[in-house]
């Protein structure tokens, strides 16, 4: 009987700190983990999750830009995963794979547990429609934003997550020229991968923000820099980047695979020694 293996899919994966983080956990549960990076592109995941299974792969992380891929193989799917239409969790079960996705449940304890943010009634917006947008939008809606304008480069995508949330009076897209005229927000969300090609994405019209404005980077690291300066010049009254999300998607993950939900304080300040937050607001 092979060892029980875990790992993250992605592309590109090799900075991925997922396999240091669930390290940690393991080791504060006493449970030898054994979590890998496997680098794969859309459409190899099918054949390279079956590879993993044979190799005794019993849980998977899903990431950019895998995750819709990721969606359309699993025999089943959690309700929030049907309701996401994407996963970020695979669990092997009777040499299936199960689905789920943990990333909107993670960003909102993250803003409202450890960031003591308070979600309700505030008029959102995100940008971006892929992953990890399709992750988050049905948790923010749950935790009872007034609304959510979904804007996307390709625009398309933006209508297609809009549809796939089913709520047309709270969630609707709109066309990222248009950004101009969209009114202000108490929340924006970067749900995009933009910095990561050192696009101007973030020339965004300060006529977004208000004095309440929470601006959440789903990137951390030096990925978070450019969207956070914006928000900064922007005068927003919070900024928060990706880095506790990650820690608690990972920590809901865990207890998919494990049955216990580990302590996230220890691994967030371990990477946040060596992921500061860049760029904050006053
Ligand atoms: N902190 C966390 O735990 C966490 C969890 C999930 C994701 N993330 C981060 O969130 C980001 C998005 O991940 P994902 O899984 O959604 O990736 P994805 O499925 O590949 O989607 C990428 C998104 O970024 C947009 N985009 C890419 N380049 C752009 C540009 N130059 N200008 C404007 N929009 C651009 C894409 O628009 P098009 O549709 O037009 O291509 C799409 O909406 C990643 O950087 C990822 O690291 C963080």
């Amino acid at each position: 009987m092979p060892m029980s293996r875990y790992a993250v899919f992605g592309h590109p994966i090799a900075h991925s700190l997922s396999p240091r983080i669930h390290a940690q956990f393991g080791k504060q549960r006493d449970i030898a983990v054994t979590y890998a990076t496997v680098d794969v592109e859309p459409a190899d995941l099918g054949e390279a999750l079956e590879r993993f299974a044979q190799q005794g792969g019993v849980g998977a992380n899903i990431t950019l830009p895998l995750k819709e891929a990721a969606y359309a193989l699993c025999s089943q799917l959690s309700e929030r995963a049907q309701r996401c239409g994407a996963v970020n969790t695979l669990t092997r079960v009777e040499g299936q794979w199960h689905g789920d996705n943990t990333d909107g449940q993670g960003l909102v304890r993250d803003l409202t547990g450890r960031h003591g943010l308070d979600l309700r009634a505030r008029r959102a917006l995100m940008l971006g429609a892929g992953g990890a947008a399709h992750g988050v939008a049905p948790a923010l809606l749950d935790a009872g934003i007034r609304e959510l304008i979904i804007v996307n480069r390709t625009s398309e995508r933006a209508d297609a997550l809009a549809d796939k949330l089913g709520m047309p009076k709270r969630a609707h897209s709109r066309y990222w020229e248009d950004l101009g005229s969209l009114g202000d927000f108490e929340l924006i969300v970067n749900a995009t991968s933009a910095s990561r090609g050192g696009s101007d994405a973030f020339d965004l019209p300060f006529s977004l923000t208000n004095s309440r404005t929470l601006a959440v980077d789903l990137n951390y690291g030096e990925a978070s820099i450019p969207f956070l300066a914006w928000a900064r010049a922007a005068g927003c009254h919070d900024a928060v980047d990706g880095l506790g999300m990650l820690v608690e998607q990972a920590a809901d993950s865990f207890r998919l695979w494990h049955g216990e939900r580990p302590d996230t304080d220890p691994a967030y300040a371990m990477l946040r020694e060596i992921n500061p937050l860049l760029v904050t607001a006053d």
